[in-house]
């Protein structure tokens, strides 16, 4: 599998860390100092479809192809205003693709495994090129009264096509079955026969700490891995592409990895953590600034509430 194509969209809303220090007891300096984050993209009268739409059209025309020659579409996604139909349904409507379509959600990691699902539908003959979308909305799932959650997250939609090709070199997913420390639960129509009263529906909760930890071991973890099996030193790759959740997060890797920052684009800094879509806008944006030049290794890695990770390594053939 190869990457042939990118795209992304942002919404329009900028959130600044003064507009948090006017509405909740914090402050801008409190954030920079734990996130890294200075402001972030949050949706208002945009709808998350319409952005994965735009994203997929641009990966669509990057890539040199018409929608028609897509022959699956996966979507991660968590939460979306949309149960059912899914994203990804309604995208290939957009685009005027004819293809099976199918929604995945592995939490901030789905991008990852959402490749996956793309390598081993190519790998089987079963199609040749892949629409990869990440769209996400995180802020509508937490308590904008929370100073502790809400201050970190974005939205976005980003995306690429994948074809046959020998650009992927490793890639690795692992799931653990962790899931009180990061959790959200959906609000169901009652029945006759179920109340809403036994259920703990609610904006999201997290334990900051321990996704924190977590986080790092299983990304430094999971590098390491794809390294090896590729017999690369950590220096041999020019961009970890790292699931932008927290600078501090990016920071103790790269420490980990005895690299320098250099080797660590970001984007947390200004568009939050947008969950499974931050992988993709951020190699979106590196690519499209001239940032990768063929023959350049690059690393994904993310890591998601569940727990889950994702990583792969690519060399650049675009
Ligand atoms: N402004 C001011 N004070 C705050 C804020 C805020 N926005 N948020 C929390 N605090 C306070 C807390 O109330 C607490 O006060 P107390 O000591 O009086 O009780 C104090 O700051 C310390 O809180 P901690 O939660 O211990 O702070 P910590 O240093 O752990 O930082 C953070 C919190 C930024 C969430 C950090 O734990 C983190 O980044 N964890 C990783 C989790 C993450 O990135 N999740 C993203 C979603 S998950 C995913 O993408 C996979």
């Amino acid at each position: 599998m190869k990457i042939i194509g990118t795209g992304r969209k942002h919404p329009a809303q900028v959130v600044t860390n003064a507009m948090f220090e006017q509405r909740l007891d914090t402050s801008d300096e409190w954030i920079r100092e734990r996130t890294g984050i200075l402001e972030r993209r949050v949706i208002s009268s945009e709808r998350l479809v319409d952005m994965a739409i735009e994203a997929s059209r641009q990966a669509i025309e990057d890539a040199g192809i018409a929608a028609a020659d897509i022959d699956y579409i996966i979507c991660s996604n968590v939460v979306n205003e949309y149960v059912t139909p899914s994203l990804s349904c309604i995208v290939q409507g957009a685009i005027g693709a004819k293809c099976a379509c199918v929604d995945v959600n592995a939490a901030c990691s789905g991008f990852m495994y959402a490749l996956d699902m793309a390598d081993d539908r190519i790998r089987s003959g079963k199609a040749k090129r892949v629409l990869v979308i990440a769209a996400e909305e995180p802020t509508r799932m937490v308590d904008w009264e929370d100073r502790a959650t809400c201050v970190l997250f974005g939205d976005g939609a980003g995306a690429v096509v994948v074809s046959e090709g020998d650009g992927l070199l490793a890639s690795r997913l692992t799931t653990v079955s962790k899931t009180d420390c990061l959790y959200y639960l959906r609000d169901l129509e009652p029945t006759p026969y179920v109340s809403n009263e036994a259920y703990n529906f609610g904006p999201m909760y997290m334990n900051g700490k321990e996704v924190f930890k977590t986080a790092v071991l299983s990304s430094v973890r999971d590098i390491k891995a794809l390294l090896k099996h590729a017999g690369l030193e950590s220096s041999d790759v020019k961009y970890y592409i790292l699931h932008q959740a927290n600078m501090r997060i990016i920071e103790a890797v790269a420490n980990y990895l005895k690299l320098d920052m250099s080797h660590f684009p970001h984007n947390v800094d200004r568009c939050g953590n947008t969950s499974s879509a931050s992988i993709p806008l951020l190699l979106d944006e590196l690519a499209r600034d001239g940032k990768i030049q063929r023959g350049d290794k690059i690393v994904m890695s993310a890591f998601g509430a569940g727990f889950t990770t994702g990583a792969a390594l690519f060399e650049w053939t675009k």
